[in-house]
């Protein structure tokens, strides 16, 4: 059976919660999947196809998420491959456009502020994902912050406009693409394994 290996960069648990629900979609498209947190992978080689996303901190990934790409690009390369983002939290003035979703969550592909996006670019180029996918996320604002960059964002006067609290995550969206994955893969012109 093929097995995905679903691995996601999480601080407050809606990319965690995003990525156990694209494992739970694809097991009942029929196909084998593994859950696990960026850090936690030990070993890939048994995975015949990826789905890795991370949530968007100041337009950028989570380390774990960028480390485990890098670390892991020449299996990830040679097998089929998905990047979601979980970021953008709709009304935030931060929104940088409404019809380019990765740049409403990593930025400009140029410029001040393109750091993020550019690193997501240049591991895209050499590990070639089928998709990049954004999702809505969620923030919590009585979730204490986990990165001192976070508490310092967060103690702006402008954070409320830049963090509307609440759970935007779209499960309609989020399992549409889930059952998209399972049919590319269940695809007999797919070779994989
Ligand atoms: C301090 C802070 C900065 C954020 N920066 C961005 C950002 O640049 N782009 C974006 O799309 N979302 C941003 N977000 C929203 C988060 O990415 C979103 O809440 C995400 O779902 C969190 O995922 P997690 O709970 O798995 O860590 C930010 C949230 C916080 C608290």
């Amino acid at each position: 059976m093929t097995k995905v290996l679903v691995v996601y960069g999480s601080r407050h648990g809606a990319t965690r919660g995003i990525a156990e629900r694209i494992g739970d979609v694809l097991r009942t498209e029929g196909l084998d999947a593994d859950v696990a947190a960026a850090d936690q992978v030990r070993d890939v080689r048994t995975a015949d196809a990826f789905v890795v996303g991370s949530g968007v901190y100041m337009g950028s990934w989570l380390k774990e998420a960028i480390d485990f790409i890098t670390k892991n690009q020449a299996s990830l390369a040679s097998r089929p491959l998905w990047l979601f983002s979980s970021g953008p939290l709709p009304g935030s003035s931060a929104s940088k456009s409404a019809d380019d979703p990765l740049a409403d969550a990593l930025g400009p592909e140029e410029g001040p502020g393109s750091g993020g996006r550019k690193k997501i670019a240049e591991l895209s180029a050499v590990t070639h994902p089928r998709d990049h996918r954004v999702f809505l996320g969620a923030f919590d604002p009585n979730d204490a912050p986990r990165a001192m960059s976070e508490r310092l964002v967060r103690m702006m006067p402008a954070s409320k406009d830049l963090l509307p609290p609440g759970d935007f995550r779209d499960w309609e969206a989020i399992e549409a693409w889930a059952r998209e994955i399972a049919t590319t893969l269940r695809s007999p012109f797919e070779v994989v394994g």
